[in-house]
């Protein structure tokens, strides 16, 4: 049993742990195997995009041996939230309870998952972030952390979220919290779909944290991130800022008008 402070992770539930994969045949068989020790309560899913590199016929070797690994066989690259979504349909049929997101890369480092699951039990989505005290990235280029620090800044500002690292894929979420979220109503299939359900969490009052976490960049295989991501995830921002601050000044108006005209009090 993993343990903080000597305790464990009973009391939370059934852990599944949702790894996206597209061509990660060199960190599959890395990453499962440390997860597996660091948490072994917690079961692990694989949703693997039809990989050309064969990492989800890899998967499926590791899923023989391992009755607490899954994998989910997709047909084609569609993104990394629509992995997700794919991944949260299958686990909230398969009655889990919490439900994490973890990179296949070892940037999201298996033995910091304790520290995301002791934050569920105050909270119902606990975010790994690397800019809170005690956070940290490793190995970035300085330009990748403009990029991230500078989304994160222009999140906080546009859509008013109160976190300090809303696009970190290193997540914990009941699975109430998922219930929760209408995702049948998320679009955004890219990286942005980090956002989208952080933004979806605090709309409807859900207990958001966040914990340290050191993030720490690839060493091996490449990272899918590019322009198209990047434009994406600048432009729903954008719409979304503009849609609710717009709702916001709409429903200011009408309660001003209520108030002149002596109506609804
Ligand atoms: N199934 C599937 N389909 N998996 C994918 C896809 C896809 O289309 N695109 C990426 N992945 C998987 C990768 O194989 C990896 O396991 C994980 O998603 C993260 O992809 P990377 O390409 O390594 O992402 P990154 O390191 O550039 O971005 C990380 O940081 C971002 C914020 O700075 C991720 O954690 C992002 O989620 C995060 O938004
Ligand atoms: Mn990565």
């Amino acid at each position: 049993m993993s343990t903080i402070d000597g305790e464990d992770f009973a009391d939370l539930g059934r852990i599944l742990v949702i790894i996206p994969t597209y061509n990660e045949k060199e960190n599959v068989p890395r990453i499962v195997p440390r997860l597996r020790a660091a948490v072994p309560e917690a079961h692990v899913l694989v949703a693997d995009d039809n990989s050309p590199d064969g990492t989800g016929v890899l998967a499926d070797r590791m899923a023989e041996v391992d009755d607490h690994v899954h994998v989910l066989h997709r047909m084609g690259k569609e993104g990394l939230g629509a992995a997700y979504l794919a991944g949260f349909s299958w686990a909230l049929e398969h009655g889990y309870d919490v439900v994490v997101e973890m990179d296949a890369d070892g940037s999201h480092q298996p033995e910091q998952l304790p520290r995301l699951l002791d934050g569920l039990r105050d909270a119902d989505l606990v975010l790994g972030s690397r800019y809170v005290p005690g956070g940290s990235v490793v190995n970035w280029p300085k330009s990748r952390e403009f990029l991230s620090r500078g989304g994160n800044w222009y999140t906080r500002k546009a859509l008013g979220l109160p976190v300090q690292d809303a696009t970190g894929g290193y997540r914990a979420f009941r699975a109430s919290t998922l219930r929760a979220l209408d995702l049948n109503g998320v679009g955004s299939a890219g990286y942005i779909f980090q956002v989208d359900l952080a933004y979806r969490a605090v709309q409807r009052g859900l207990t958001v944290t966040e914990v340290p976490i050191e993030f720490v960049e690839r060493e091996v295989g490449e990272s899918k991130m590019n322009q198209k991501i990047v434009s994406e995830a600048l432009w729903h921002v954008t719409v979304w800022g503009v849609r609710d601050r717009t709702r916001r000044l709409g429903r200011r108006r009408n309660a001003r008008q209520r108030h002149t005209t002596g109506e609804g009090w």
